[in-house]
C-alpha cells in the first residue's frame, strides 16, 4: 500500500524517523555521561530536527488535518485521545525549547546548562516514544476505521500539500536529509 492510500501512512512513516533520531539524541547523552565528549553539534542537528521534522511538519498536520477529520467524525476535542496528544505535543514543544535554550552555555562547560540540556532531552526522548506509541497502536487504528472513501483522499491530497511548504526555508525532504545525516 502506498502512503497514500490510509488516513494515518504518511504520519506512520514519519514517526519511523522521529523514532530513529530520538534514539540517536539518547545514545549522544549515553556515550559521556559526564558530558566532555558530548557532541554539542550532533545534539544541536537533533534540536533543529525536532523543531522542524517532528513539530513544524509532522505534529502540524495531525493538528491541522487529521485530528479536525476526526473531530468532524465524532471524537471530542476536549477530552479522550485527541486532547491527550495535543497536550504531549505541547509538552514536547517545551522540552525542544528546553534544550535549544540550554544548549548554547552547555557548550561553554556550564554545568547546570548541561544538566538542563540532558533533563530536557531525556524528557523529550520519554515523552516522544511512549507518544507515538499511542498513536501508532491507538489513535491510528481508529483513524483508520474512521476515515474512509473521499474523506480519506482528501485528507491525503491535504497531506501532500503539507509537505510541499518550506519549513524555515528548508523542504521536507531536505529535513529528512537532516535526519538521515544525524542517523550516519
Ligand atoms: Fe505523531
Amino acid at each position: 500500500m502506498g502512503l497514500g492510500s490510509t488516513p494515518t501512512a504518511v504520519l506512520r512513516d514519519e514517526h519511523r524517523l522521529i523514532l530513529e533520531v530520538a534514539d540517536a539524541l539518547d545514545q549522544l547523552f549515553a556515550v559521556e555521561p559526564g558530558g566532555a565528549a558530548l557532541d554539542f553539534d550532533a545534539v544541536d542537528r537533533c534540536i533543529t530536527f525536532f523543531r522542524l521534522f517532528a513539530d513544524a511538519c509532522h505534529h502540524t498536520k495531525e493538528e491541522d488535518l487529521l485530528f479536525p477529520e476526526l473531530e468532524r467524525a465524532g471524537l471530542p476535542h476536549d477530552s479522550g485521545p485527541i486532547a491527550v496528544m495535543l497536550n504531549e505535543h505541547e509538552q514536547g514543544r517545551v522540552f525542544v525549547r528546553a534544550m535549544a535554550d540550554a544548549i548554547e552555555t552547555a557548550r561553554t562547560g556550564e554545568s547546570s546548562s548541561l544538566a538542563d540540556l540532558r533533563a530536557a532531552a531525556d524528557g523529550f526522548v520519554s515523552l516522544i516514544v511512549a507518544h507515538i506509541a499511542k498513536e501508532d497502536g491507538v489513535l491510528f487504528n481508529m483513524a483508520d476505521g474512521m476515515i474512509v472513501g473521499p474523506e480519506c483522499r482528501e485528507l491525503c491530497a491535504a497531506y501532500d500539500t503539507a509537505c510541499s511548504r518550506r519549513f524555515e526555508g528548508q523542504s521536507k525532504e531536505d529535513l529528512e536529509r537532516l535526519g538521515a545525516a544525524i542517523l550516519g
